[in-house]
């Protein structure tokens, strides 16, 4: 009679913990972020390869890009909006200017998918770039290219213990040749990982860097879907149990705390262990030309990545002091400095773009003249 009153007990204790995370999952559902493509007098094609220029990576998912469309002359305008640049850890606009050329790039590629031919004038003395499009034929919509837009993305996970294939680190100097490949073997690899780790550490704790960080990450869903830019939960890679209980317990004060920065900096080490290997890119120089033609080889190189379902994390902490900068010029023994760092690798899962985009029409202004 004992036992099966105990056996009652257990089958209740575990239908309700069943029933507990069920329902927990349910209400940590993945939010599917919606971006309007509606931009009057401007054709639904042309909407459609905005939309896809959109999902181009930037520092703090900022979007810091602000557009202008001329119809008339199918010329469109890129220039960087000052409200949404990061004034502490990105002073000289070096990381919004590369974003600007992540964005102009995916522009271009979007324009392809759609049998557009582009041309791009990046204008230094105005900081602005030009982009100006014509119809090249009436072909089908080449779905590979679009496909690789929403394929890209940022990736946090734990990365496997898979080398990188052989003939992608060959073909990798084909695409770009400013890249510098550290692999897991190599010495420079071990010597960089240290000091990657130390200017991560410092920037946790830097709580002006963290309250700017702080100002772009988003708590829930509704305020994902209010503002549509920054960081949530997906975007950091949190799903299900572990986004309920992120935004049950994070918000933009414990993010200031001393638990939080020592939780992340453990968070971020695993990670930093993890990678197969970095991927450095050299500066072409300080002007905005440089970093936007930084900016759309960095895209480059991400979709040649993504295409090879290799995961990229681009960790730029060490990038953003002038004193590692000179660290790593050491380890390397070379002079010119490191734009971004990219931590490289397979993961079991490779994911999907999360896609949380702003309106077109909050950024883009249709003019005619
Ligand atoms: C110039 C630049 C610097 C970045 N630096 C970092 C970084 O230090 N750490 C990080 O986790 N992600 C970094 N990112 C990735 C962005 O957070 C990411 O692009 C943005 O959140 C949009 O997500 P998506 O790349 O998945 O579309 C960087 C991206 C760019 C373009």
């Amino acid at each position: 009679m004992k036992t099966h009153y105990l056996l009652l007990i257990c089958g209740i204790l575990i239908s309700a913990v069943c029933a507990f995370i069920a329902y927990i999952e349910f209400i940590a559902s993945e939010f599917t972020p919606k971006t309007s493509k509606n931009l009057e007098g401007i054709d639904d094609r042309i909407q459609n390869v905005l939309y896809y220029a959109s999902l181009a990576p930037s520092s703090h998912n900022a979007q810091m890009w602000k557009v202008r469309i001329n119809p008339s002359i199918n010329a469109i305008y890129i220039t960087l909006d000052d409200s949404r640049t990061l004034k502490v850890i990105d002073k000289k606009n070096r990381e919004s200017y590369i974003s600007i050329g992540c964005y102009v790039k995916a522009l271009e590629m979007a324009f392809k998918a759609f049998n557009y031919k582009t041309i791009t004038n990046i204008q230094e003395d105005s900081k602005q770039v030009l982009v100006t499009f014509s119809k090249e034929n009436t072909g089908d919509i080449n779905h590979d290219i679009l496909d690789s837009l929403t394929k890209r993305h940022s990736d946090k996970q734990i990365f496997s213990d898979r080398m990188l294939d052989k003939d992608l680190v060959t073909k990798l100097s084909a695409v770009s040749d400013n890249a510098i490949l550290l692999q897991k073997s190599d010495k420079s690899y071990n010597d960089l990982k240290p000091l990657i780790k130390d200017a991560v550490k410092r920037q946790t704790y830097d709580k002006m860097a963290v309250a700017e960080l702080a100002s772009y990450m988003r708590f829930s869903d509704d305020e994902s879907k209010e503002k549509q830019d920054g960081l949530d939960a997906e975007q950091l890679g949190l799903r299900g149990l572990k986004k309920f209980f992120y935004y049950l317990f994070v918000n933009s004060s414990t993010v200031l705390t001393e638990t939080f920065s020592k939780q992340t900096v453990s968070i971020i080490n695993k990670q930093i262990d993890s990678a197969q290997a970095f991927v450095l890119l050299e500066s072409y120089g300080d002007d905005f030309k440089s970093k936007v033609i930084q900016g759309m080889e960095l895209m480059e190189l991400w979709m040649f990545l993504t295409d090879n379902n290799v995961e990229v994390h681009p960790i730029s902490a060490p990038v953003e002091y002038k004193d590692s900068i000179n660290r790593i010029n050491k380890i390397l023994n070379k002079h010119t400095d490191t734009d971004m760092i990219l931590r490289v690798g397979y993961a079991e899962k490779y994911l999907q773009n999360h896609r949380l985009r702003r309106d077109l029409d909050k950024y883009i202004e249709v003019v005619k003249d």
